[in-house]
């Protein structure tokens, strides 16, 4: 498969919209954490898809911040764009806003970094292409990326 360098933009979910209900809730009554990790592993698996043009698998979770809850008539938008791959892997850069869609508030509430890696038609990890960052933001998180991994497999 061909490896020349994609943009974030060319594989990127700019929106995607989930709407809060009551059976989302914990006994807190705010969202449950396991409902946003879920949509957030499916968006990014999206962005990983569209950048590798393979099926990919969930390598690790590099991080996941709850900064506020979200609530009950919330509706979470999700955010996913890729912001470095390597040889298989990706890391794709995840964003979740709660919206209160009567007035227009939007509260972040959660960031998280996840990797995943493209597997063949064997299931065996397989070449992706390289990302071009467009823009100083998208730099920025390329830069990252690798401290990032680096911090990762010096751990290992
Ligand atoms: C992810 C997986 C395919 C890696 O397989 P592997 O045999 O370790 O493959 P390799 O050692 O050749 O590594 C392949 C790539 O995975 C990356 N990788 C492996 N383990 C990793 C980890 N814990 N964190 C981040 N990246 C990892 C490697 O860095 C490598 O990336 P690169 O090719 O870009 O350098 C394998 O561990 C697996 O299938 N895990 C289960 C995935 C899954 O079921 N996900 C759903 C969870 S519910």
């Amino acid at each position: 498969m061909s490896t020349k360098g994609k943009s974030p933009a060319d594989s990127a979910v700019e929106q995607n919209v989930y709407k809060v209900f009551p059976n989302d809730l914990n006994s807190k009554y705010t969202v449950f954490g396991g409902l946003v990790m879920g949509l957030c592993d499916r968006t990014a698996l999206i962005v990983a898809e569209r950048h590798s043009g393979q099926s990919c698998v969930t390598a690790a979770v590099d991080s996941f911040v709850f900064l506020a809850p979200a609530r009950a008539g919330d509706t979470l938008i999700v955010k996913a764009a890729v912001n470095r791959s390597w040889r298989s892997s990706m890391e794709i850069g995840v964003h979740v806003a709660a919206e209160n869609s009567f007035n227009g508030d939007t509260r972040h509430v959660v960031s998280a970094y996840l990797t995943f890696v493209a597997l063949d038609g064997a299931g065996k990890p397989t070449s992706v292409p390289t990302v071009s960052p467009q823009s100083e933001i998208e730099s920025r998180r390329f830069e990252e990326a690798q401290q990032r991994r680096t911090a990762r497999l010096e751990s290992r």
